[in-house]
């Protein structure tokens, strides 16, 4: 008797505990079924590979054994969100060999910019139609499933494209190209055209019930050493890290017009929930203090080479008799993989920075980027 009663009393106690997490909300995970995710380099997962050339070997050796794909010896940072959301690694929509889009796609392809006329030809625009006939198709065939049964396996379903998280991380290479082809005024004066059209993005996926969004800002764009090497010109315009001061300047001016669209987005759009994630500030981080953190010098690379002539990781080049290549023995004590992308131990410390929401506003962690606070 004695215990049923401590029994009741426990439950009673339980379920206020449950109650109060729910009301405050903060704590609780979304339950995510699927990402879909759009960007670049920094997040494909084989889109380009697929669609254009086969990444080479010694990518992918860390981690997958072989080329997966990715411009990384290993993992990315979408890999270990997929991981931290207990969902597979996503296949890249463009691949059309083994793929399995149960738990979403990937939209990103390497080269990608917001705005088209730039290295690839899948610019977001191009990503967001790819997104808009992957639904339509699905849910097509999706009423037709009595007769395809096995495809539930490997396709979304389509009640999961409301509940699922939306990612990016676009806009490096909209900055890159600017710098490689027109001078720093014009890089700046480019930006807004760039956010604008960010935002009619996002408000597409909207339309099409897309909720949840989670933008990671762009990178510090000085300090991938294949741009430092190339401006050697302006040795003298180098931050106290050794990182091309305009061109992290121009990231940073990017980040404040992303941040205050985001939170604009937030107002203008019901039931959605916003997470700007401050992916900067990581890799900034890691690049400032990289001995502490148990790195080499933050501008040298392991895979491929720069010799006044450029060697692709993977590629082997002879001049006058003499092979220029590249591979480093240990890439874990390198932040830049090739010079261009990060390494898998950089991808593992900056998801250990932004995944926790300690760089994020609002200061959602991952599994909590359903919620929508007030004030971003
Ligand atoms: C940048 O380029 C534009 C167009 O060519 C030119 O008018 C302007 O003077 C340049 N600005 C600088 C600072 O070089
Ligand atoms: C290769 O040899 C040519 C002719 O001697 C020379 O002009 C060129 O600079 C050499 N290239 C390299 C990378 O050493
Ligand atoms: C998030 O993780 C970082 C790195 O481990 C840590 O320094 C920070 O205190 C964490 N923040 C929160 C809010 O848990």
């Amino acid at each position: 008797m004695a215990s049923k009663k401590a029994f009741g009393v426990l439950w009673i106690l339980l379920s206020a505990w449950i109650c109060a997490g729910k009301i405050s909300g903060r704590g609780r995970s979304c339950g995510f079924p699927a990402i879909y995710n759009f960007g670049d380099s920094n997040s494909d997962t084989g889109g380009k590979s697929a669609a254009m050339w086969e990444i080479v070997p010694p990518n992918g050796e860390t981690f997958f054994g072989k080329p997966s794909g990715r411009f990384c010896n290993g993992r990315i940072v979408l890999d270990i969100i997929a991981e931290r959301l207990g969902l597979p690694y996503l296949s890249p929509y463009l691949d059309s060999i083994g793929t399995n889009f149960r738990h979403g796609a990937n939209f990103a392809t390497g080269g990608s910019s917001i705005l088209p006329g730039g290295y690839s030809p899948f610019d977001l625009d191009i990503q967001i139609g790819q997104f808009m006939q992957f639904k339509s198709r699905t849910s097509a065939l999706y009423k037709r499933l009595r007769t395809l049964l096995p495809l539930q396996n490997i396709l979304p379903r389509p009640r999961d494209f409301s509940k699922a998280l939306y990612t990016f991380d676009i806009g490096q290479n909209d900055l890159n190209y600017g710098f490689q082809y027109t001078n720093e005024t014009q890089v700046l004066a480019s930006i807004p055209g760039l956010i604008t059209k960010f935002s009619q993005a996002v408000s597409q996926l909207y339309n099409e019930g897309a909720r949840f969004f989670w933008v990671h800002n762009t990178g510090p764009l000085g300090c991938l050493p294949y741009n430092v090497i190339y401006d050697q010109s302006k040795l003298n315009d180098l931050d106290r890290h050794g990182c091309v001061a305009n061109q992290n300047k121009a990231a940073q001016e990017f980040n404040r017009q992303l941040k205050d669209k985001v939170f604009r987005l937030k107002a203008q759009l019901p039931n959605s929930a916003f997470t700007y994630v401050d992916v900067y500030s990581a890799k900034y981080k890691l690049i400032s203090d990289a001995s502490n953190y148990g790195f080499e010098d933050p501008h040298k690379f392991c895979c491929g080479g720069y010799y006044g002539f450029q060697v692709n990781c993977g590629a082997k080049a002879v001049v006058n008799g003499t092979v220029y290549e590249n591979l480093c023995t240990d890439p874990s004590r390198y932040i830049s993989w090739d010079g261009i992308h990060y390494s898998q131990a950089a991808n593992l410390f900056i998801s250990k920075l932004i995944l926790n929401g300690s760089l994020s506003t609002p200061p959602n962690s991952l599994a909590e980027a359903c919620q929508n606070p007030q004030k971003l």
